[in-house]
Parts: structure tokens; C-alpha cells; sequence
């Protein structure tokens, strides 16, 4: 299968999770959905990782945003593992595991996303199978791919990031502008190169002309 491109629609499946069985499209609707890959339950930083998406619970639900993990372990290891994380979590804050973790066992859905990296050496469980790599896929209410990063698994995920890209998506897909280096919610944007100068003049008022092909604006946004 050739790997997922971004603009590529993300693959249905039907999985069983830790919050019954899913059809994906239809778990999706009308939200966004992080769908994101962890090495194995009872590992060390996927907890930590985990836990954290627990705590940020409230900032994917201000974006309308549905967070979805998944590992190649069963519903009994996952159910077991979410107390740990929860108990893990609650050292920083109160902590629920509220989304759900897909049981992948016979990893097929982490084949069909391409989750299993069978050339990096380090990435192996202990019967010498690929573990499911730190993969992240940030998928639309049309259901296109549009974020996909793979970490290595000795590397946790920076999800302030995540979110970040995902807010630079939706104001994106809302207005015409772009997001410049290390940009976050609030700070100035950039004038789509597609708006003429025309354009800018009514869409934004505000902008600053840096040079001819760099323009930047304050967004107002809800
Ligand atoms: C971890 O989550 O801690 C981990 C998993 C697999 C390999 C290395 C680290």
C-alpha cells in the first residue's frame, strides 16, 4: 500500500477500543480526530504521553477536536494501563483517560496506517515484532489527513505543538492566511500569497507589507 500522504483520506475501519467498537468515519462525524500510535501499554513514555492528552482534554474539546490511541495490545492491557496513567497523571493533575485506545493486536489497522516501521532496528517489542511507532495523524471533518509526524519511540510527543498546528489548520481553512515560524493563537498571521494586494486592502485592513511576497496581519479570532 503506498504510505498516506497529507490530502490523502484517511482509511475507515472498524476497531474495537476501550470505549466499545468504533466505525472511524462515524467516531469522526463532524469533529476533528488526532488519531495517534504509541510503542506498547505499560511503557514508560507512553504514559507520560498518555496522561498528558488526558489533562488536555479541555483544549481538544474547545477546538472540536476527538483524540483517539491506539497500540498493538488488547482491551484488557489497555483497561489496565489507563488506571496506571490515570494514577500517573493525578501526580500533576486530576487525570481520566476520557478518550479511547484502540486494541490493535493483530495490527491491522497500524498496517493500513502505516504505523509499523520495520527498518528502525530499535523499535522492536520483546518477541522481535515492530512496535507501533509514535505516529500522529490530524484528520479533518472530511476525513483528509491533514498533520502526519512520526517521533522515534525514545522521544515523547510535544502535544502544545499538536495543538498548534491544529489551530494554524483551522484559522487557515477559515480564513486566507498562513501561520509564520513558531507562530501561537493570537499572535499576527501571514496574508495568503493567493489574496492580491487588492484583496488585502478590504480582508486586511491591518496589514504591514514586509516585502512583496511577506505580509503580515493581526487576527481577531473567537
Ligand atoms: C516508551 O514508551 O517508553 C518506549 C516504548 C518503546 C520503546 C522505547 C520506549
Amino acid at each position: 500500500m503506498p504510505s498516506l500522504r497529507l490530502g490523502n483520506t484517511a482509511p475507515d475501519f472498524v476497531a474495537e477500543t476501550t470505549q466499545g467498537p468504533i466505525s472511524f468515519h462515524e467516531w469522526i462525524g463532524d469533529s476533528w480526530a488526532i488519531l495517534f500510535s504509541h510503542p506498547g501499554d505499560f511503557t514508560p513514555v507512553c504514559t507520560t504521553e498518555l496522561a498528558e492528552v488526558a489533562r488536555r482534554a479541555p483544549d481538544f474539546a474547545k477546538r472540536n477536536v476527538k483524540v483517539i490511541g491506539i497500540s498493538a495490545n488488547g482491551l484488557d492491557d489497555h483497561v489496565k494501563w489507563a488506571k496506571d496513567i490515570e494514577e500517573w497523571g493525578a501526580k500533576f493533575a486530576p487525570t481520566t483517560v476520557g478518550f479511547p485506545i484502540i486494541a490493535d493486536q493483530d495490527r491491522k489497522i497500524s498496517t493500513l496506517y502505516d504505523m509499523l516501521d520495520e527498518q528502525d532496528a530499535t523499535n522492536r517489542d520483546n518477541k522481535g515484532l515492530p512496535f507501533t511507532i509514535r505516529t500522529v495523524f490530524v484528520i479533518d471533518p472530511k476525513k483528509t489527513i491533514r498533520l502526519s509526524i512520526a517521533y522515534p519511540a525514545s522521544t515523547g510527543r510535544n502535544f502544545d505543538e499538536i495543538i498548534r498546528v491544529v489551530d494554524s489548520l483551522q484559522i487557515g481553512d477559515k480564513y486566507r492566511v498562513t501561520t509564520p515560524v513558531n507562530w501561537k493563537k493570537g499572535e499576527d498571521v501571514i496574508v495568503h500569497p493567493s489574496v492580491s494586494n487588492e484583496e488585502a486592502k478590504t480582508l486586511f485592513p491591518e496589514h504591514t507589507v514586509h516585502k512583496p511576497y511577506l505580509r503580515t496581519t493581526p487576527l481577531v479570532v473567537e
